[in-house]
């Protein structure tokens, strides 16, 4: 049996999971700032810093007394190597390697988008070759898998990720922080929406592009406002999110054929968005393609998911250095 600890700390989630074999949850705590961060409209990285400072042992010991477990019946420490804010990613880092090497435990560096790719192997075998549609707060990215541990990034966001369209979206209609939930339930009970435009760019491209969608809806909301005229919130939340929901399930149905997966896996914070999940789950049935989302708690940031992306480096073999340092802008 392998029980590996995950540490995840590069935005403004503090969270420590144990995973045995890679697939199963032993504990999973999550710490989250939100409350902190919300009257900001975002995350300060100086504020998000200073909590997974004070919340990180916390939240690891709380994380192996759940599992019930001591440090000795470990495999290996997996910590969140970026990329993410670097002062909030060196706070999971030196965390893991203090414990890894107090309790002689081998240390690996994992990618906080393989984690979230990851995720899926908790809840149901992965199946190569794979697609993954990433979509975060932070990333929009389609990412093939041949094999187990090999990603090739097809396409990816040229601008915003799709997560902070939402939350820049929501800010106008002056919903709080984070934004994404909130657009979501007023875009499912809407009675109408705004007509926006989709945003595909080059005809062959994998490639997103969000800011202008969020331009347009701002554009909006200010030529009702000079003619003196109310918007109606929903109408708008329901016309974004029918444009980025319209042009990411097409693209990613597109990848899948084109790259003949035997599933397709969503993962990422706005994988939680109910308009998103139906849409891409009809498709893919009318395909024919397996596709797969975590849970909701599994779709956002946790250290669960860096604990099964750990169990893949762990069983190749592939350990980081007691010199490892936090990689902002790390490479898939
Ligand atoms: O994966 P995550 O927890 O953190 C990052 O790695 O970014 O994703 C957070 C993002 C936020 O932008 C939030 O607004 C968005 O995911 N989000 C949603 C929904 N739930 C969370 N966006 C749209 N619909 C949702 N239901
Ligand atoms: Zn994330």
């Amino acid at each position: 049996m392998t029980y590996i600890l995950g540490i995840e700390t590069s935005c403004d989630e503090t969270a420590a999971s144990v995973v045995k074999d890679g697939t199963v949850i032993v504990s999973n705590v999550v710490a989250s700032q939100i409350e902190s961060h919300k009257r900001f409209g975002g995350v300060v990285p100086e504020i998000a810093s200073r909590h997974h400072v004070e919340q990180i042992t916390l939240v690891i010991e709380e994380a192996m007394k759940q599992a019930d477990l001591q440090p000795k019946d470990l495999s290996a420490v997996a910590v969140t190597e970026g990329p993410g804010l670097v002062g909030a990613l060196l706070i999971g880092i030196q965390a893991a390697k203090a414990f890894a090497f107090a309790n002689q435990l081998p240390l690996i560096g994992v990618h906080h988008i393989a984690g979230h790719v990851y995720a899926n192997a908790l809840e149901h075998p992965m199946e190569f070759p794979m697609l993954a549609l990433v979509i975060s707060g932070g990333h929009t990215e389609l990412v093939v898998m041949e094999e187990d541990g090999r990603f090739e990034k097809i396409g990816e966001t040229r601008d915003d990720a799709a997560g902070e369209a939402y939350d820049k979206v929501a800010r106008v209609l002056k919903l709080p922080y984070p934004g994404g939930p909130h657009i979501d339930r007023l875009a499912s009970t809407s009675d109408g929406a705004v007509e926006f435009p989709r945003v595909w760019l080059e005809e062959d491209s994998y490639d997103f592009s969000f800011s202008g969608l969020k331009s347009a809806v701002i554009n909006y909301q200010h030529n009702l406002q000079q003619k003196g005229e109310e918007i109606n919130p929903s109408h708008v939340a329901a016309g974004f999110q029918q444009s980025v929901v319209e042009v990411v399930t097409e693209k990613t149905r597109r990848a899948a054929e084109a790259y003949g997966v035997k599933q397709v896996i969503a993962a990422g914070g706005v994988a939680a968005n109910k308009g998103l999940r139906a849409k891409l789950e009809m498709t893919f049935k009318e395909a024919n393609i397996p596709f797969y989302v975590p849970s909701l708690p599994l779709c956002t940031d946790n250290a669960a998911m860096i604990a099964a992306a750990g169990y893949s480096k762990y069983k190749a073999g592939d350990f980081a250095g007691f010199d490892m340092n936090g990689r902002p802008g790390m490479p898939l």
